[in-house]
């Protein structure tokens, strides 16, 4: 059995957040955030402990990803989603989160793991493909209208 030791050094070794969020009323406070978490966000530990990770937000709630997660969490359902996020300075990045949870012996809820991936690059390369699918499109349909005429 792995020690508690070489766990921690795996977690900190991690490129994507790690974290851990315990129930507290209507909101999932965090109770551990990894070094990654920390270098994604801008927000050290001692800024955002015990808070709801929905600060993340920043007021952009209109989200469907949300839902989804919010059903998730109420529910005790392990869940994936790509949701916009904002860092400690305001600029916006594509957060892939994983929420799994986890149950004790008496296969009660105790804890949430949440699993933070940047997807910046590719959710903004996808976008791009797609702007592009719609000019070359666009352009097709223009050049059919050319011939007819
Ligand atoms: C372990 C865990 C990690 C979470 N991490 C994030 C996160 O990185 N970013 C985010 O916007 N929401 C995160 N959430 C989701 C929010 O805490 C909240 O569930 C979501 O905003 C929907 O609920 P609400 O409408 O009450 O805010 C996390 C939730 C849990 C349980």
């Amino acid at each position: 059995m792995i020690n508690a030791k070489l766990l921690q050094l795996v977690v900190d070794a991690s490129n994507d957040g790690i974290v851990v969020a315990e129930q507290e009323g209507d909101d999932n406070i965090l109770i551990y955030v990894n070094k990654a978490f920390e270098h994604l966000t801008g927000y050290n530990t001692d800024d955002i402990l015990y808070q709801d990770c929905r600060f993340l937000q920043m007021g952009d709630r209109d989200q469907p990803g949300l839902d989804v997660i919010r059903q998730a969490v109420t529910t005790g359902e392990p869940v994936r989603q790509t949701i916009r996020n904002y860092r400690k300075d305001g600029t916006l990045f594509w957060n892939e989160l994983s929420i799994t949870p986890v149950f004790n012996e008496a296969d009660q809820l105790t804890y949430f793991i949440g699993i933070q991936k940047d997807v910046t690059e590719q959710v903004l390369a996808l976008q791009k493909v797609e702007e592009l699918e719609a000019e070359v499109a666009a352009l097709r349909a223009q050049l059919v209208q050319s011939n007819r005429a």
